[in-house]
C-alpha cells in the first residue's frame, strides 16, 4: 500500500560538473517524469544580458534580463559557452533574480504528474517537501577533468589548471552567496561520484531513489 499518495517529486542538487544533470535526466526517464534543468533558467538570463550588452555587475540590469527568459531558444548552443556560464554564476547570486525565477520552478515542481528538477537549491528552497532528494558531488579535480573533456568534445580549447581554478571559483560563489547558497538539505542522500563512471552513478542514484520509495510505501 502506498502510504504517501503525493506525486513523485525528485530534487537533485550539486556543484558544477558533478553529474547532477545527467543523473536527473536518467531518473526522469526511469520514473517517467518531466525534467527541468534549472541552471538553464540562469543561463537564459545570462545569455539575454550578454546579447544586450548588459552589465552582470548590476542587479537592476540582471532583473530586466529575467523578462527575456521565455524568448531564449533552449537549444541555443551559446547557453553552454564559458562566457554565458560565467555570467550565470554571477547573476545567480542576486536575490531578485532568484525570486524572479521562483514561480516558474515551483509550478514545474507542482505538476500532478510529479517531476524531477536539478540545480543548486531544489531540495532546500524550491521543493523542500520533495519525496526524494539527492545531493550529487565529486572532488573538484574530478569535476575539472569532466568539464575539460566536455569542452574539448565541443572543440573548445581547455587547460586543466584553468578549468580547475574556474570550478573552485564557482564552488566558492555557489556556496558563499547569501541568497539560497548551494547546500545539502538535511534530508538529502549524498552521492559522491568521484570514483564512479556515469553508468555506475546513474545506477547508484536509482538505487538510492528506490530505497527512499520503499521507505515511503512501507
Ligand atoms: O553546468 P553547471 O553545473 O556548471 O551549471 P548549471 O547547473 O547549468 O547552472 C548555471 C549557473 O546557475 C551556476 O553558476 C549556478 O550557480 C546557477 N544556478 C543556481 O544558482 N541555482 C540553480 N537552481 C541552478 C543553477
Amino acid at each position: 500500500m502506498n502510504a504517501d499518495s503525493r506525486p513523485l517529486l525528485i530534487a537533485v542538487d550539486g556543484p558544477a560538473a558533478s553529474g547532477k544533470g545527467t543523473i536527473a535526466r536518467a531518473l526522469a526517464r526511469h520514473f517517467g517524469l518531466p525534467h527541468m534543468d534549472t541552471g538553464m533558467l540562469y543561463r537564459a538570463v545570462a545569455l539575454t544580458m550578454f546579447r544586450f550588452g548588459g552589465d552582470p555587475g548590476s542587479e537592476f540590469e540582471a532583473l530586466r534580463a529575467c523578462e527575456g527568459v521565455a524568448q531564449v531558444d533552449p537549444t541555443d548552443t551559446e547557453l553552454r559557452s564559458e562566457t554565458v556560464s560565467s555570467i550565470a554564476s554571477r547573476i545567480s547570486a542576486y536575490a531578485g533574480v532568484r525570486a524572479a525565477l521562483l514561480d516558474r520552478q515551483r509550478s514545474f515542481a507542482a505538476q500532478s504528474s510529479g517531476a524531477v528538477l536539478d540545480g543548486r537549491d531544489i531540495g532546500t528552497v524550491i521543493a523542500p517537501n520533495a519525496t526524494i532528494k539527492l545531493f550529487v558531488t565529486a572532488a573538484p579535480e574530478v569535476r575539472a577533468r569532466r568539464r575539460m573533456a566536455e569542452l574539448l568534445a565541443r572543440g573548445m580549447p581547455a587547460h586543466f589548471e584553468d578549468v580547475l581554478i574556474d570550478i573552485r571559483a564557482r564552488d566558492a560563489r555557489d556556496s558563499g552567496r547569501e541568497a539560497a547558497p548551494l547546500a545539502q538539505a538535511e534530508d538529502a542522500s549524498l552521492l559522491d561520484t568521484s570514483e564512479l563512471d556515469i553508468d555506475d552513478a546513474i545506477a547508484a542514484a536509482i538505487a538510492l531513489a528506490d530505497e527512499k520509495l520503499a521507505a515511503r510505501t512501507a
